[in-house]
């Protein structure tokens, strides 16, 4: 988020709010989200992507990916953004719906989507069911004739392409679970083609996630327009879908390309590969989550705890301060989960002290519980400071749990100097609320 710090005291202020006053006022653990950076960037994404394609004489919609972060006044401002969204479950859909999303503008995903949340998004009038399996194909159908709907349908396929951060494997086999590979699409096209009920918009491919060039969305693209070709034979094919996974910087060490330049790189190649191809240029879809939200949110913690060790690196003995504080793997599991890079300060007071190197762990009954790995605060930070953890607007809240019993922490939108609640924090009553208790005994 836009940070600044007052020149008084070096207190960290977010969306003009201070930190100390967030946290006296709402507790930490809290995770503060910039409303008009997520706006902003939901906005730049947006803007970014249409105009490198309105270029090429494509018309492109942009869809914000909800599992990066999904509330209702979130959903609002990717919407008001000019942004569709993108759900991937009933729950998703439920409360992309409840904030007043239009239903044409929602796109449903999902590798195992039940008959009840295929049956929903049908009756609720989704714009498009992007179909990841061959049995999908009359399940979608069935529901269709059902509602007495034609239902528009992506199918998602895998390009052989697989991305992640820098580097982009092209011949990365088809191992995993989501999506047909290309080869098959024809004959699950041919299927959805007879299938009355179904209208098939175009094909789908997300090649990964936190993706800093656009060598891999290039490769990938030029790998579906071949077949996009092939399918344009038997009907039309409007548009081409390249899912999400435009990278951030999570600290100063990440370099991701900026949003337009990557937007004209994708552009060039599609309209290339087209020329070549001669095909007309399709209208276009992306599904960015963290690109727009990633770096809009921060997370702030009280320091409690801290503890020297001392270890061996390549330039001899050093001390690294653990530093644990009133959250966690349970509030951010992506270090835990993926040795994600993060970055810490103090926000409360401007410190003098040399740096130390810290590593940042939580407060949960194991010890790969570590929020920042390795950066370096000053060497006086103490029980009581406040530390702010940047970049956590993503897959953060959205992956959150209540190991050993921690509620999760609430979401707090801060704006021109003011701060709301946007989703309430959990209480121990909320944890123990669901336990059936031993009355039944
Ligand atoms: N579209 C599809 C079909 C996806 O599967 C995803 C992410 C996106 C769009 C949005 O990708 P983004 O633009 O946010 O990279 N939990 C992991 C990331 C998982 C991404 C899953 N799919 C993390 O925290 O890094």
């Amino acid at each position: 988020p836009r940070t600044a710090e007052r020149e008084s005291s070096g207190e960290l202020q977010i969306g003009g709010v201070p930190a100390t006053e967030i946290a006296r006022q709402f507790g930490t653990p809290v995770y503060v989200i910039d409303e008009r950076e997520a706006r902003e960037r939901a906005d730049d994404v947006r803007g970014a992507l249409q105009d490198a394609f309105e270029k090429i004489g494509s018309h492109t919609h942009v869809y914000y990916a909800g599992k990066a972060l999904l509330t209702s006044v979130v959903a609002r401002w990717m919407v008001d953004a000019g942004c569709r969204i993108d759900v991937c479950s009933g729950g998703e859909l439920a409360v992309a719906l409840a904030a007043g999303v239009e239903p044409g503008d929602i796109g449903f995903h999902g590798n195992n989507k039940s008959l009840s949340e295929i049956d929903r998004a049908v009756g609720s009038g989704v714009g498009t069911i992007i179909i990841d399996s061959i049995q999908e194909i009359g399940r979608v159908a069935e529901a269709a004739a059902r509602h007495g709907v034609r239902q528009r349908v992506r199918l998602r396929v895998n390009s052989g392409v697989h991305a992640h951060t820098h580097e982009f494997l092209a011949t990365a086999h088809e191992d995993q679970k989501f999506g047909l590979s290309l080869e098959d699409a024809p004959d699950a096209v041919q299927r959805i083609r007879h299938a009355e009920s179904l209208e098939f918009v175009g094909l789908h491919c997300h090649i990964g996630s936190q993706i800093f060039g656009a060598g891999g969305f290039a490769e990938s693209a030029a790998r579906l327009l071949s077949v996009h070709k092939e399918l344009l034979r038997d009907g039309p094919v409007p548009e081409l879908n390249l899912g999400g996974g435009f990278g951030i910087a999570y600290t100063s060490a990440d370099a991701p390309t900026p949003i337009s330049d990557l937007a004209d790189a994708i552009a060039a190649i599609v309209r290339d590969e087209c020329g070549k191809l001669q095909i007309p240029v399709p209208d276009m879809a992306f599904e960015p989550g963290r690109a727009i939200i990633g770096t809009a949110g921060i997370t702030l913690y009280e320091a409690g705890t801290t503890k020297p060790v001392t270890v061996e690196t390549a330039e001899g003995p050093h001390t690294r301060l653990y530093v644990s504080v009133d959250g966690g793997m349970s509030d951010n599991a992506r270090t835990a989960l993926y040795d994600a890079d993060y970055s810490v300060r103090i926000a409360s007071r401007r410190s003098a002290s040399t740096p130390a190197l810290v590593r940042i762990a939580g407060k949960h009954c194991e010890s790969g519980d570590i929020v920042v790995s390795d950066d370096y605060l000053p060497s006086d930070v103490k029980p009581g400071d406040l530390l702010a953890v940047p970049a956590t607007g993503a897959y953060c809240w959205s992956l959150a749990s209540n190991y050993n019993y921690l509620g999760r922490p609430p979401i707090v939108a801060v704006r021109d100097g003011h701060a709301r609640v946007i989703v309430r924090g959990e209480t121990e009553a909320d944890l123990m609320a669901r336990d059936a208790g031993l009355d039944g005994r």
